[in-house]
């Protein structure tokens, strides 16, 4: 059976995407950084999902985690935050770009690290940035400037990772699940969490694993 690890996944995105890749026979490692709430959310997928705790803010935390989980084949960075939105990128605090950054961006590239020893067992592993739209500089405006700039760095460290992962045959990608109805998209948004998942999910399992570096939105490459 494979083995994938979500991050954040005790809710929105990051719970579906769990669970849709139970769905696909894998057993599922739930990333949360609060355990109860993982654990309530594993409870939804029997049997095929364990809970670890797991705050990528924290490298104590990663580290922990990566002791646990010996082989993997699958690796979804979900976790994010938003702490900006109608802030000006004139007047927005150092300390919202830097808080930003280290969930978004760090997070990410602290968990891919220390994991990537786990990746290098698979022969064939994925690793799955989970970016935005709001992070392309070809389309790249004013809203939401801390978050938007830590989804660009993500997709630098998708890039780097891919370039240095390549002989390991890891492949990595950042993916868009578009506007999705969450904590974060809130209720008025267009997309399914399901729907918000596919992408992610199918980055994660049918796509040719030959496609690395790059950035996806409905299963399509997207400039960056
Ligand atoms: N929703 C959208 O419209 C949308 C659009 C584009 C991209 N995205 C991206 O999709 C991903 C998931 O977003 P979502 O909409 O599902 O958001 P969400 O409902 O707010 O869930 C975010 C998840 O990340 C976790 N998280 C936050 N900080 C963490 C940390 N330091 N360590 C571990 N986990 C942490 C949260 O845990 P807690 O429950 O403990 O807070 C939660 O499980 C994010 O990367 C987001 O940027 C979302």
């Amino acid at each position: 059976m494979k083995i994938a690890l979500v991050t954040g996944a005790n809710k929105g995105i990051g719970f579906e995407v769990a669970r849709q890749l139970a769905a696909h026979d894998f057993h599922v490692f739930l990333g949360a950084r609060n355990r109860t709430a993982g654990e309530k959310s594993a409870r939804a997928i029997a049997g095929k999902a364990t809970v670890v705790q797991l705050d990528v803010t924290d490298p104590e935390s990663v580290r922990t985690a990566a002791r646990q989980i010996d082989q993997l084949d699958v690796l979804v960075n979900n976790a994010g935050i938003i702490v900006d939105g109608d802030e000006n990128v004139l007047t927005l605090e150092a300390e919202t770009v830097r808080r930003t950054l280290e969930t978004n961006t760090l997070g990410a590239l602290r968990v891919a690290q220390a994991f990537a020893p786990a990746l290098a067992k698979s022969g064939a592993a994925r690793i799955v940035n989970v970016s935005s739209r709001g992070g392309q500089l070809s389309e790249m405006g004013t809203w939401s400037p801390a978050y938007c700039i830590s989804k660009t760095a993500l997709n630098a460290v998708t890039c780097q990772l891919a370039a240095a992962l390549s002989d390991k045959a890891i492949a990595v990608n950042s993916a868009c699940p578009g506007w999705v109805r969450t904590d974060m998209g809130g209720s008025n948004a267009p997309r399914s969490a399901e729907e918000g998942a596919d992408t992610i999910v199918w980055l994660a399992t049918d796509a040719p694993h030959s496609l690395t570096g790059k950035f996806f939105a409905e299963r399509q490459e997207i400039p960056w």
